[in-house]
């Protein structure tokens, strides 16, 4: 079972909650992503009922889905947002986010993402790096604030995972070293500009182990103590996100009641506000990519194909992670057969699933790709020329059209055909 149930079979047709997706196919067109809002909703509950007991503030990570509509849905419950850019930032504040209910992470913030997180108001500005604290320090000065700062630390824990989305190793781009950190400490009481509100960490995603969680959360503890007796009054503990989710029934995800059982005792001492960052915990069972067969084929060798009318161009995970997706046949089918489902991108990675056992759908016919809520629809491109699809929003038996299809015109709108002389 995936976590969320929301889409199952009433009859011979998958639906998502009340509403038949088949129907949703021709009224809309695919590829489709079809998000259930209950699902969101559900997914959100899980997470606060299993840190209930713990002082916290959940900061919903925006780049796994950033569509204004799944943002408010959550921010409606209470959730914060954590951002990645002034893109993200603008985003969440035209989901109607309050501005001291986000929180700024990220790499390389340009000096411009920064003064427009200063002017907005935001909760915190997670800063990487002594040259961006600087950076910071500067631009709040200029701008004649305060700013709002927490570090982030490199906690050398690699969780296991896939390499590219693990980051709390200190061969990666990500945080500041343990070692830097007196520096840090000095460096931050001579800024005038600047108040440190806490320390933080993400680790990575899709983490199934707890105990990188309690490695890693043991390293911050103690630097919050370090970070205590120098006098720093510090209000938040970040530990991140990297929450999994269960995409293949067959490698079920560890439930997040058994982070919390490990996490809560050693975080409630500390008498401090968590901060958790959620992104594809919350949202990746949410969604279903709607796709239609266009043909079916099979070659020499007896291999068989169904080309569909989505691609990498829309849910880029298998082909950057090889990541597994359930597929489900819209109509239900008791006979299977063996193949490759594959987009119409000119790219041999253009694949959702290679030799699986899918039900025999004709030509014409629909397949949902499952668990498409996280990284799929934020990741897309306009690759092939192709159209960044609609996305729609169901709850109960009630349908919102959430983003439009691109068009055509989309396309082209921000190139100027000039004549070079
Ligand atoms: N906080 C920070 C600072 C992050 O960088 C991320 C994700 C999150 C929170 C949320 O992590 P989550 O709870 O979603 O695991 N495109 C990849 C995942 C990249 C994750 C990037 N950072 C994928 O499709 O698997």
């Amino acid at each position: 079972m995936l976590d969320s149930n929301l889409f199952q079979y009433t009859g011979t047709t998958l639906s998502c909650e009340e509403v038949n997706l088949e129907v949703l196919a021709g009224t809309f067109g695919t590829p489709l992503f079809v998000t259930s809002a209950r699902s969101l909703i559900e997914s959100y509950r899980a997470f606060e009922r299993a840190f209930d007991t713990l002082p916290h503030f959940t900061c919903y990570s925006v780049k796994a889905n950033y569509n204004l509509s799944v943002i408010r849905t959550l921010a409606e419950l209470g959730c914060g947002c954590d951002i990645n850019s002034g893109g993200e930032l603008y985003r969440a504040l035209q989901a109607g986010v309050s501005p001291s209910r986000i929180i700024f992470a990220g790499v390389g913030k340009k000096p411009e993402e920064i003064a427009y997180a200063l002017e907005s108001g935001v909760l915190m500005l997670k800063a990487e790096s002594l040259s961006e604290l600087k950076a910071i320090d500067r631009i709040a000065g200029e701008h004649g604030k305060t700013a709002s700062v927490a570090i982030r630390i490199n906690p050398n824990v690699t969780a296991e995972t896939h390499p590219y989305i693990t980051t709390g190793d200190s061969k990666e781009k990500f945080g500041i070293d343990e070692a830097e950190l007196p520096e840090v400490f000095a460096l931050i009481r001579q800024l005038k500009h600047l108040t440190l509100i806490g320390l933080d960490m993400h680790i990575g995603s899709q983490i199934f182990d707890p105990e990188y969680y309690v490695a890693a959360t043991m390293k911050l503890l103690t630097l919050l103590n370090t970070a205590k007796a120098m006098g720093f009054a510090l209000e938040f503990l970040d530990i991140g996100g990297g929450f999994p989710v269960t995409y293949d029934p067959l490698k079920p995800a560890t439930p997040i009641q058994h982070f919390a059982d490990k996490l809560i005792p050693m975080l409630l001492p500390a008498g401090i506000t968590v901060i958790f960052e959620p992104g594809r915990y919350l949202v990746a069972n949410a969604s279903v990519l709607l796709t239609r067969i266009l043909y079916k084929k099979r070659n020499h060798t007896g291999k068989e194909f169904f080309v569909v009318d989505a691609g990498m161009t829309e849910l880029i995970r298998p082909a950057l992670y090889q990541s597994h997706h359930e597929i489900q046949t819209v109509t239900r089918h008791d006979n299977t057969i063996v193949a490759d489902v594959v987009g119409p991108v000119c790219e041999s990675s253009d694949f959702f699933a290679r030799q699986r056992a899918i039900g025999d759908a004709g030509e014409g016919e629909l397949l949902a790709v499952m668990s498409s809520g996280a990284y799929a629809a934020v990741m897309s491109s306009n690759y092939n020329g192709r159209l960044r699809p609609a996305e729609v929003m169901v709850n109960g038996s009630e349908v919102k059209l959430v983003r439009k299809r691109e068009t055509y015109e989309q396309l082209v709108q921000n190139e100027l055909l000039e004549e070079l002389e």
